[in-house]
């Protein structure tokens, strides 16, 4: 499937600028090519309880399942200066059921994949193996 790096980095720009953060005062955007062709996005959205805060990528694959689900191929994610950013480990694992291994995310020098970001994960098929649930 063709990615349009340069289009998932301004979807993912045009949303990081809707992003609440008021707190850390470092907006994020992410941007995510559905196996569809779809392009999903979020911002990040921070709380007076800081613990509470939404990274822009849980906002991301909330509006993957809202606009009907799929696979996610692709995501490009920038801070507030427009450049690439590498994933929380909280969101490395999210991005891991609703993506997968191959899944590519952008990076300077070069797209990654979430094998390279979370080796040896845990998902799905780790319950599947005791519990037989898909
Ligand atoms: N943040 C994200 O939105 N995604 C990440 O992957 C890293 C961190 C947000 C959370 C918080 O609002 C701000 O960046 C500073 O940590």
């Amino acid at each position: 499937m063709e990615i349009d790096w340069d289009g998932l980095r301004a979807a993912a720009v045009a949303v990081m600028h809707r992003a609440y953060a008021p707190y850390s005062k470092f907006p994020v955007g992410a941007a995510g090519l559905v196996d569809d062709g779809r392009v999903v996005v979020g911002c990040n959205v921070e709380n007076a309880a800081y613990g509470v805060v939404l990274c822009a990528e849980c906002g991301m694959v909330s509006q993957l399942h809202a606009t009907g689900g799929g696979r996610l191929v692709a995501m490009a994610c920038v801070n507030g200066d427009g450049d690439p950013l590498l994933p929380c480990g909280r969101c490395r694992q999210l991005l891991w059921e609703q993506g997968g291994p191959r899944m590519l995310i952008d990076a300077e020098g070069g797209p990654v994949t979430m094998a390279e970001l979370l080796p040896r994960g845990f998902g799905p098929a780790e319950l599947a193996a005791v519990h037989g649930i898909e």
